[in-house]
């Protein structure tokens, strides 16, 4: 049985410190929603807040409907998965496993049962009866995962589940945590700072920073159309441009950036761009080009780096310091003169900051 979560005007405090402010967040049922940011931007609690552990100065958490907000923890039948896995020493794998379901009563054959199937959904069933000191930290992020499933919680919550294990078991973890949370088709909050982890678990992830979600979104709507310019850096456009239109004309305007460069831009692309707008583009949407003829941004070339597929080129420019690709079938020079082209499909608009 799977429900929807939502925080309402959600603000907490540590002491003093507001460390979240009216953060709103609606789960659907059976969605996955990533809270992604940097270090100490409030991921870790949100989920307390959610959990029970830490109570909102203001707001209400809700589940299925159901105030949470003032049920202690234990009432809140929520499965976590924390990093550090938290299993118990003493207790086999097994044990593990079957320990929430003990707790709600779940005995006997009915627990043995659902254990053993539980075990082998993860892939564990031939060490059911090992101690977790005797397991690989694969192995006991996946009795971790276990232990939260087999209650069937309505919520799951995972906070940085693979950050202890290498690269690729965090890869291989991932997968497996989307399709168990696909399969059983449970609402769940994964927190991460891993930006490549989120987007590949998540139905949408929240961009957060300081305390506040600055955008949630699709991964697609996140990386091609970021809603301001905190984003827009977060998912990787290197080349914010602030501009001002200085003439519309049918289908197309003229906009001038710092250094008085002038650039027309298709409307087509863009929809409406208001007055000042910042023009956002990766270093591919911007590609160099010693052809003297093309409108673009006049640049001097600074160094050069080859990226497999293209070469990358730091430059200035009378608007400042910007990075573009270039093709492999030309290679320019460290101090050569050329122009930097935005590719309109791989452009943004954004309003000035
Ligand atoms: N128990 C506490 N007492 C006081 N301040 C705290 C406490 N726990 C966290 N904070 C502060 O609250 C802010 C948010 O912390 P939180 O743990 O939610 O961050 P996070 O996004 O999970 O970061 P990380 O990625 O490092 O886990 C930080 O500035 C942190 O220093
Ligand atoms: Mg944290």
């Amino acid at each position: 049985m799977t429900q929807s979560l939502t925080l309402d005007s959600i603000s907490a405090h540590y002491g003093s410190t507001q460390v979240l402010e009216n953060l709103s967040l609606a789960v659907g049922e059976g969605e996955l929603v990533s809270l992604l940011g940097a270090s100490g931007c409030g991921k870790t609690t949100t989920l307390r807040l959610v959990a029970g552990f830490l109570q909102p100065t203001s707001g209400t958490i809700t589940l299925g409907g159901r105030d949470l907000t003032r049920l202690p923890p234990h009432q809140r039948d929520i499965g976590l998965v924390f990093q550090n896995y938290a299993l118990f020493p003493h207790l086999s794998v097994a044990d593990n496993v079957g320990f929430g379901l003990k707790q709600r009563g779940v005995s006997g054959d009915a627990k043995a049962k659902r254990v053993t199937e539980m075990l082998e959904r993860v892939g564990l069933a031939h060490l059911a009866d090992r101690l977790p000191g005797a397991l690989s930290g694969g192995q006991k992020q996946r009795v971790a995962l276990a232990r939260a499933l087999v209650i069937k919680p309505p919520l799951l919550m995972f906070d940085e589940p693979l950050s202890n294990l290498d690269a690729k078991l965090r890869v291989d973890m991932r997968v497996e945590i989307r399709q168990l949370q696909r399969a059983n088709g449970t609402t769940s909050v994964y927190v991460t700072h891993d930006q490549e982890e989120a987007f590949s678990i998540s139905d949408r992830v929240a961009i957060m920073h300081a305390g506040r979600i600055m955008q949630l979104d699709t991964p697609e709507r996140l990386y091609q159309r970021p809603a301001n310019a905190f984003v827009a850096r977060f998912v990787g456009f290197e080349n914010l441009i602030p501009m001002a239109v200085v003439e519309r004309d049918g289908a197309k305007i003229t906009a001038e950036m710092a250094g008085g460069v002038r650039l027309t831009l298709p409307l087509e692309q863009f929809g409406a761009i208001p007055d000042s707008f910042i023009l956002a583009c990766r270093a591919d949407g911007l590609q160099v080009t010693d052809n003297a003829t093309m409108e673009g941004i006049p640049a001097t070339l600074g160094l050069r780096t080859y990226l497999g597929r293209a070469y990358q080129y730091q430059a200035e420019t009378p608007a400042g310091a910007l990075i573009a690709n270039g093709p492999l079938t030309r290679v320019l020079e460290s101090g050569a003169a050329a122009k930097l082209v935005p590719v309109p499909e791989q452009c943004t608009i954004l309003a000035p900051e």
